[in-house]
């Protein structure tokens, strides 16, 4: 068998994700999902778009088991969500939180990073080889005796990445991904997705930049008010000026030239966009 560090029976099964009607209710009383159904195949790339409070973190937080459908059901590959504990879960799902502060808990980046494949009970060299990767992956190498406080913000998000990266999980979520990022930040997240993808792995994504869903994601799914308002091909999906309209979402930079220009088409990539152009003229 050819050995690529990862554990064969969770990582070559088919996973998919299946949500069926799911609703959820948070104690305070609010309403986050209403019957939200979707189903993911292994290997897609999604994005999850959507305002503020749409219950785009309430959705994710299901796929790994910390929380639970209130009405409805979870399944990741063949297991149940509802039938098994968030750790166990976890060899499965990697989720990033949507705020990494949530989410840390040692005291050097090192061990943050090692937490996770040392719980999923990874063999100490494998261990090692993966921290290393991830490390390596978002160029925090150096800091890996550092204490992860004595980064900056979007460092510390970049931890969190690099410890579900280790896991090499079949399934990775990230919460909003690029939020606080520079640009040489979001290229970077950029990068790794690509990787994940071109790896066969299900990567799901939250985020609010559009243009970092256009570029990476075949697939977007619009949530508002605790619904799924949309869910199609990202070409599809970010162009459709009634759905947008409904949300906050402001359209990719380039749909929006597309649209001020009165293109027939609007184009996600910039080489539609100049195909598009020079063909129209
Ligand atoms: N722990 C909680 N307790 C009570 N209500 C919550 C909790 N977490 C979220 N909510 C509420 O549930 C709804 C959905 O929240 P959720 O965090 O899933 O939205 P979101 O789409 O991720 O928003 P954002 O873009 O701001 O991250 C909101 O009304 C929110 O205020
Ligand atoms: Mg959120």
């Amino acid at each position: 068998m050819k050995d690529d560090g990862q554990r064969p029976t969770e990582a070559r099964a088919p996973m998919p994700i299946v949500v069926e009607d799911v609703s959820f209710t948070y104690p305070s009383g609010t309403h986050a999902l209403r019957g939200v159904s979707l189903r993911v195949s292994p290997g897609e790339a999604v994005a999850i778009v959507g305002e503020n409070g749409a219950g785009k973190t309430t959705l994710v937080k299901h796929l790994n088991g910390l929380l639970k459908p209130g009405t409805g059901r979870v399944t990741i590959g063949d297991w149940d969500t509802r039938e098994h504990t968030v750790a166990k879960m976890a060899a499965r799902v990697g989720y990033v939180f949507q705020n990494p502060d949530d989410q840390i808990v040692e005291r050097t980046v090192g061990d943050e990073v090692a937490f996770g494949p040392r719980r999923l009970g990874q063999p100490a060299a494998e261990q090692q080889a993966n921290v290393a990767a991830a490390l390596a992956t978002v160029g925090l190498t150096e800091a890996a005796k550092t204490h992860p406080y004595d980064l900056t913000a979007p460092q510390r998000k970049l931890v969190t990445l690099a410890s579900v990266l280790a896991m090499r999980t079949p399934i990775v979520i990230f919460d909003e991904p690029t939020m606080g990022q520079d640009a040489r930040g979001v290229a970077l997240i950029g990068d790794i997705v690509d990787r994940l993808k071109a790896e066969g792995r299900t990567v799901l994504t939250i985020t609010h930049d559009i243009d970092f869903c256009a570029a990476h994601f075949g697939r977007a799914i619009v949530m508002a008010d605790g619904q799924v308002l949309a869910d199609g091909p990202a070409a599809d999906v970010l162009t459709r000026a009634d759905v947008l309209a409904t949300t906050n979402v402001e359209p990719p930079q380039l749909v929006r030239l597309a649209q001020a220009l009165r293109l027939k088409r609007a184009p996600l990539t910039v080489e539609e966009f100049v195909a598009e152009v020079v063909g129209s003229e």
